[in-house]
């Protein structure tokens, strides 16, 4: 049975099963391989792509349950995303295997609040997960995409101490 799904802004007749799970049939059918398979149960985000703005995990989302959403895959975003850019300006991924669910996840935070706190941050990119520790590049790409101020990544530079009184008459 061909269902039709809404896909970086086209309309696409897939064969997939209803029950098919969303990332199968991107990768799989639509030889769409940016999402990528982690877990397979929702736990790390590696296959996060947007539904109406909002990230879902496409591994355990069944096709049956997107409706008329408008999905939006890392190839909508097309490359020249700011969220994209400011990934290359930091230099974030390492392996990279998780990161384009990590972009996924910034553009929905970005979305929904524009100038995010450290908190925001934090709790929308919890279930992200990167086993290379990409952590605090991901943070500061968000910040540079949002035109946020960087915080200090290492303690400022020790000074030394100022010589006592005494000291200085010896
Ligand atoms: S592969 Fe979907 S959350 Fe891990
Ligand atoms: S960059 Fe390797 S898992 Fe995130």
């Amino acid at each position: 049975m061909a269902a039709t799904l809404q896909i970086n802004g086209k309309a696409v007749q897939v064969k997939a099963a209803p029950e098919t799970p969303l990332l199968w049939v991107l990768r799989d059918e639509l030889s769409m391989t940016g999402s990528k398979y982690g877990c397979g149960v929702g736990q790390c985000g590696a296959c996060t792509v947007l539904a109406d703005g909002q990230p879902i995990r496409s591994c355990s989302t069944p096709i049956s349950a997107l409706g008329t959403a408008k999905i939006t895959t890392i190839e909508g975003l097309g490359g020249d995303h700011p969220v994209q850019q400011a990934w290359i300006r930091h230099d974030v991924p390492q392996c990279g295997y998780c990161q384009s669910g990590q972009i996924m996840g910034a553009v929905a935070l970005l979305a929904q609040k524009p100038k995010p706190t450290d908190d925001d941050i934090s709790s929308a990119m919890d279930g992200n997960i990167c086993r290379c520790g990409s952590y605090q590049r991901i943070r500061a790409a968000i910040k540079d995409a949002a035109g946020l101020p960087q915080v200090a990544s290492s303690p400022p530079p020790l000074q030394a101490p100022s010589a006592p009184a005494s000291a200085a008459k010896i």
